[in-house]
C-alpha cells in the first residue's frame, strides 16, 4: 500500500512537474535560470530563478540513485549549484563551489551535475554557490530511503518541506556588492520567508503566508530547511510539541521540543503529531533569528498557519482564533546550547556513528571576523573607518580565477594556489577575551592537503575580534561528528576528556557556540577539493572560508574520476 501510495504520489510529481524524469536508479531534471517577476511585501523585483519558480523545485532521489541535473543559465550573472550535503564521492566537479570546484556558468552556457548518492538519505538542499546567487536559488533535495527501507521513527501519513529563506526588496548582488565596496556591513533583509512567503506579521504580505493544512490524529514529517543567507533561527508551532528525528540527513535519538534551532546550512527532520480533534483554533508557525553578533540584524518574524481540515461543514470557518508560539529571545545563547546538547546520533546497528576514535592530524582554527585597512582616496564605512573583512587563522581566502579542483587534478596548482595554510593561529591570545590591537587580517589562497583516510580533528575556535559570535561552519564532501564543544577559550588539556565518542552528533555544519568553540572529526576518505566556510553568506564573502585537498588513495574507487567534457571554462 506504502509503494502503491508513493507510486501515485510519483506520477502525481512528475505530471505536474515536467521538468523531472526518472528512468531505473536515475532522476534526470532540467533547470532554466531565469528572470521571474516576484512581488513580496508590495515590492516586485525581477529576481533569478530556477524555472519561475521560487523557491526552487524540489529534487527527489533514492539513496544509491543517480541524479543528473542540466543547467542552463539565461540570466546575465555568473551561476554555479552546489547540492549541499551530497557527499559527492569521486565525483567533486559536481559539487557546484565556484572557482574551487568548477568555473562559473556564464550567461548562455550549460553544465550537466551528475552524481550518484551514496550511503545517504533524509533532507537536503540545493544552492547556488557563487556571491549571494543562493538568495534566491534554492530548493530542497530530499533522499528517499532505499526502496525496501523504512524511517527508523516509523511511516509518517505525509511528508512535508519547510524552507526559510531571507527576502530583501532589492536586488541582493548589489546589497553585497556595496557591502564589498564601501566595507560596512551590508544592509540587512526586509522579510524571513517560509516556502518563500514571509507570512502575516510584515506589512503587505497577509496574502503570502504558507499554509499546512491538516487533519486531527494524523503524524506529519516536516522537512526543516534554513536556505537564510545570514541568520540562524529558531522555530515551533503554536499549541504543539514537535519530536526531532534527523538533523543534516543524519536520524538521531528522537527527542521531543517545542522550539528547534537550526543555522544557514542545517536540515532538520520533525514529527508532527496533530491533535486527536479538531481543535476550533488555527496555529502560527512562525520563526525569527537567533541572533549573537553585533550591529544590525532583521529581527523580525516570519509566520505560516496550521489549519485542521474541519470535519464537516457546520463548523465556522471564519473568525477561528490564532494561537501564537512563543519563541526564545533573540539572543538566548543558554537556549542554543542547550538544545544543541541535545542532539545525539542515533548510533545503532544499523546506522553506526563511526567516530574516528584516533587522530592523525590535529588543527586548531580561529574563525571570526576582522579588518581591512582602508584603500587610499577612499572612506569606508566598517569599523573604525576600515572595512570589515573575516578569517580562518586570521586568512582571509582570496578567491582564484580558476577552479582549485582543475589546477590540483591536472597538476597546475603554482599561481593558484599554495599548500601552506597554516595548523594553527599566527599567534596565541585569548581568543574570547580582550582582542589584540592590530585586528587586520591576512589575504592568500591557501588550502591544507591531507592524505587519503586521514583522520582529522579540528577545533574551531570562536574569536571576539569585532565581537564574538556563533558561526555555521560548513564542510564539503564530509561528515563531521561534533565531538565536544563549550564556551570561552578551547583548553587542550582538561576538554578533551569530556569529548563523546560514542554518540557525538553527525552533521555537515556546526554551529560554532559564540563566544567558544566546537571540536569536528572527520575521516579523508573523499578525494577532491572540499571547501570549508561560514554558511552566513556575509561571512562568506568577507573570506572566512578554506579548502582542503584530498589526495587519491591507491585503489581505483580511492582516485578522483576525471572531469565531465562539459566543465564550464573560466
Ligand atoms: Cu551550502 Cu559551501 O554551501
Amino acid at each position: 500500500m506504502g509503494a502503491l501510495l508513493f507510486a501515485l504520489n510519483a506520477l502525481l510529481l512528475f505530471s505536474e512537474l515536467a521538468f523531472a524524469t526518472h528512468t531505473g536508479g536515475t532522476w534526470h531534471y532540467k533547470f532554466d535560470v531565469k528572470l521571474k517577476s516576484v512581488k513580496r511585501l508590495c515590492n516586485r523585483k525581477n529576481m533569478v530563478t530556477v524555472n519561475g519558480r521560487f523557491p526552487g523545485p524540489k529534487i527527489m532521489a533514492r539513496e544509491g540513485d543517480r541524479v543528473v541535473v542540466e543547467v542552463a543559465n539565461n540570466v546575465q550573472n555568473n551561476v554555479t549549484i552546489h547540492w549541499h550535503g551530497i557527499r559527492q564521492i569521486q565525483t567533486g566537479w559536481a559539487d557546484g563551489p565556484a572557482y574551487i570546484t568548477q568555473c562559473p556558468i556564464q550567461t548562455g552556457q550549460r553544465y550537466v551535475y551528475n552524481f550518484t548518492i551514496t550511503g545517504q538519505r533524509g533532507t537536503l538542499f540545493w544552492h547556488a554557490h557563487v556571491s549571494w546567487m543562493r538568495a534566491t536559488l534554492y530548493g530542497p533535495l530530499i533522499v528517499l530511503p532505499m526502496q525496501n527501507a523504512s524511517y527508523p521513527f516509523g511511516q509518517p501519513d505525509e511528508e512535508v518541506p519547510i524552507t526559510f529563506g531571507e527576502w530583501w526588496n532589492v536586488n541582493t548582488e548589489a546589497v553585497i556588492n556595496q557591502s564589498l565596496q564601501t566595507g560596512a556591513g551590508p544592509n540587512v533583509s526586509d522579510a524571513y520567508t517560509i516556502n518563500g512567503k514571509p507570512g502575516p506579521l510584515y506589512n503587505c504580505s497577509a496574502k503570502d503566508t504558507f499554509k499546512l493544512k491538516v487533519k486531527p490524529g494524523k503524524t506529519y514529517l516536516l522537512r526543516l530547511i534554513n536556505a537564510a543567507l545570514n541568520d540562524e533561527l529558531f522555530f515551533s508551532i503554536a499549541n504543539h510539541t514537535i519530536t526531532v528525528v534527523e538533523v543534516d540527513a543524519i536520524y538521531i535519538k528522537p527527542f521531543n521540543t517545542k522550539t528547534i534551532l537550526i543555522a544557514p546550512g542545517q536540515t532538520t527532520n520533525v514529527l508532527l503529531k496533530t491533535k486527536p480533534h479538531y481543535p476550533n483554533a488555527a496555529f502560527f508557525m512562525s520563526a525569527r533569528p537567533y541572533l549573537t553578533g553585533l550591529g544590525t540584524f532583521d529581527n523580525t518574524t516570519t509566520a505560516g498557519l496550521l489549519e485542521y481540515e474541519k470535519p464537516n461543514s457546520s463548523f465556522p470557518s471564519t473568525n477561528l482564533p490564532i494561537f501564537k508560539p512563543s519563541l526564545p529571545a533573540l539572543n538566548d545563547t543558554p537556549y542554543a546550547a542547550n538544545y544543541s546538547q541535545r542532539l545525539r546520533s542515533l548510533a545503532n546497528s544499523q546506522f553506526p556513528a563511526n567516530v574516528p576514535l584516533t587522530v592523525d592530524k590535529r588543527f586548531f582554527f580561529t574563525i571570526g571576523l576582522g579588518a581591512d585597512p582602508c584603500p587610499k582616496n577612499q572612506t569606508c564605512q566598517g569599523p573604525n573607518g576600515t572595512k570589515f573583512s573575516a578569517s580562518i587563522n586570521n586568512i582571509s581566502f582570496v578567491l582564484p580565477t580558476t577552479a582549485l579542483l582543475q589546477a590540483h587534478f591536472f597538476g597546475q596548482s603554482n599561481g593558484v594556489y599554495n599548500t601552506s595554510f597554516p595548523n594553527n593561529p599566527p599567534f596565541p591570545f585569548n581568543y574570547t577575551g580582550t582582542p589584540p590591537n592590530n585586528t587586520f587580517v591576512s589575504h592568500g589562497t591557501k588550502v591544507r592537503v591531507l592524505p587519503f583516510n586521514t583522520t582529522v580533528e579540528v577545533v574551531l575556535q570562536d574569536t571576539s575580534i569585532l565581537g564574538v559570535e556563533s558561526h555555521p561552519l560548513h564542510l564539503h564532501g564530509f561528515n563531521f561528528f561534533v565531538v565536544g564543544q563549550g564556551f570561552g577559550n578551547f583548553d587542550r588539556n582538561k576538554d578533551p576528556a569530556k569529548f563523546n565518542l560514542v554518540d557525538p552528533i553527525e552533521r555537515n555544519t556546526v554551529g560554532v557556540p559564540s563566544g567558544g568553540w566546537a571540536v569536528i572529526r572527520f575521516r579523508a576518505d573523499n578525494p577532491g577539493v572540499w571547501f570549508m566556510h561560514c554558511h552566513f553568506d556575509v561571512h562568506l564573502s568577507w573570506g572566512l572560508k578554506m579548502a582542503w585537498v584530498v589526495l587519491d588513495g591507491k585503489l581505483p574507487n580511492q582516485k578522483l574520476l576525471p572531469p565531465p567534457s562539459d566543465l564550464p571554462k573560466c
